[in-house]
């Protein structure tokens, strides 16, 4: 009997997906304290191969955002992306369970969009700064202050506020639809710095709307500051800095793209630049430094407390016995009303 034969199969699988997440994740360093040797991933993989056969056993499949941990990435996710992408796998899935680690607000638009699915979250406390600022009613209340004004809400928004909406966002479609919108007046919420950021957008666009929002904020993305920047860039000379939509008027002038998580993505990747610097969550830093490890990234990280509730344990869990607060139940109703704002999206945003 040879050596390899000896050793039982299961070990063998084992050693196998320990090495599969060890070639995936060994270039990422981007959260403080967390990095991925291959003792480390020998730890988890019994739990991605568990996960990944529980996947198959129960006709499921894995939306990830690119902010949740690499190792759900990259271990057990089908797809990744941002939340308009994400929003698109899961109107067309056709698996019996969706499990969506990123947010709630994610999950929930997953359940309007494919309503025979069992829709479960991780973990229920993920919630989110910007959905979490406007509640259908505020919102109710803001439309018969502007009623002549078209209502957009960003897909960061609870069903409610989807609900009460005429067309709804993301980052990387919102100023192709609120552009072709024929009302003049728009009510954007809930994110105020975006919608600052859609105004000048739109400004230097030449497209003439007159924008009013409401107070959300990212607590990840508003704390950037312009004169940071300043500083790296002189620091660092031939710097290229991209920014999400969610961060400051000030951040997004001074950064060379703004753009969605996917598209920043998209821009580090085709751009030559000695450094870059990534004014949103590390996560994207994490997924940049698996799938294009030749660039280099300055800058610390910020952390969204609700993407970092989401682990492979939670996944596994919601997985194998989901209990009621993992599940998202939306009424019928409400669920009608606000698919339609996600459909006129659909409807209205560029083909790539
Ligand atoms: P994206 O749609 O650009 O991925 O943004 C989602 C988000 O929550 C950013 O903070
Ligand atoms: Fe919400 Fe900001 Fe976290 Fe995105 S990064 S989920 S906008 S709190």
């Amino acid at each position: 009997m040879s050596a390899t034969s000896a050793v039982p199969p299961a070990s063998l699988a084992l050693e196998a997906e320990a090495e599969r997440l060890f070639r995936a994740l060994l270039n990422v360093d981007c959260e403080p304290g967390r990095t991925w040797d291959l003792a480390g991933c020998r730890r988890i993989a019994p739990l991605t191969l568990e996960i990944n056969r529980l996947k198959k056993e129960k006709d499921a499949v894995i939306l990830t955002h690119s902010y949740v941990e690499p190792e759900i990435i990259y271990g057990v996710g089908d797809f990744k992306g941002d939340s308009y992408f994400l929003s698109l796998k899961a109107r067309e899935s056709r698996a019996k369970m969706i499990v969506f680690a990123g947010v709630v607000f994610m999950a929930e638009t997953a359940k309007i969009l494919s309503p025979d699915a069992t829709v479960v979250v991780p973990d229920r406390g993920s919630g989110c700064s910007l959905a979490d600022s406007l509640t259908g009613d505020q919102l109710r209340q803001l439309k018969a202050a502007y009623p002549d004004a078209a209502v957009v809400c960003y897909i960061n928004s609870t069903a409610d506020v989807k609900a009460e909406s005429d067309v709804c966002v993301t980052s990387g479609n919102v100023y192709d639809i609120i552009a072709q919108l024929p009302e003049r007046r728009i009510l954007f919420v809930p994110d105020r710095l975006m919608g600052q950021n859609i105004r000048d957008e739109l400004k230097r666009r030449g497209v003439d709307k007159e924008l009013i929002t409401s107070d959300g904020t990212c607590i990840v993305h508003d704390v950037f500051d312009a004169a940071s920047v300043t500083e790296a860039r002189a620091r660092f000379p031939g710097l290229k800095v991209v920014a999400h939509p969610e961060c400051t008027p000030e951040v997004a002038a001074a950064a060379d793209f703004v753009g969605s998580t996917g598209a920043m993505m998209k821009y580090v990747k085709g751009t030559v630049a000695p450094y870059f610097l990534m004014l949103t969550e590390c996560g994207l830093v994490g997924r940049l430094q698996v799938e294009a490890p030749e660039k280099h990234f300055i800058g610390g990280c910020r952390l969204c407390p609700y993407m970092k509730l989401n682990s492979l344990e939670k996944v596994r869990d919601a997985l194998l016995a989901p209990r009621p607060d993992q599940i998202v139940t939306l009424d019928e109703h409400l669920r009608r009303r606000a698919a339609r704002s996600i459909e006129r999206m659909f409807e209205l945003a560029p083909r790539d």
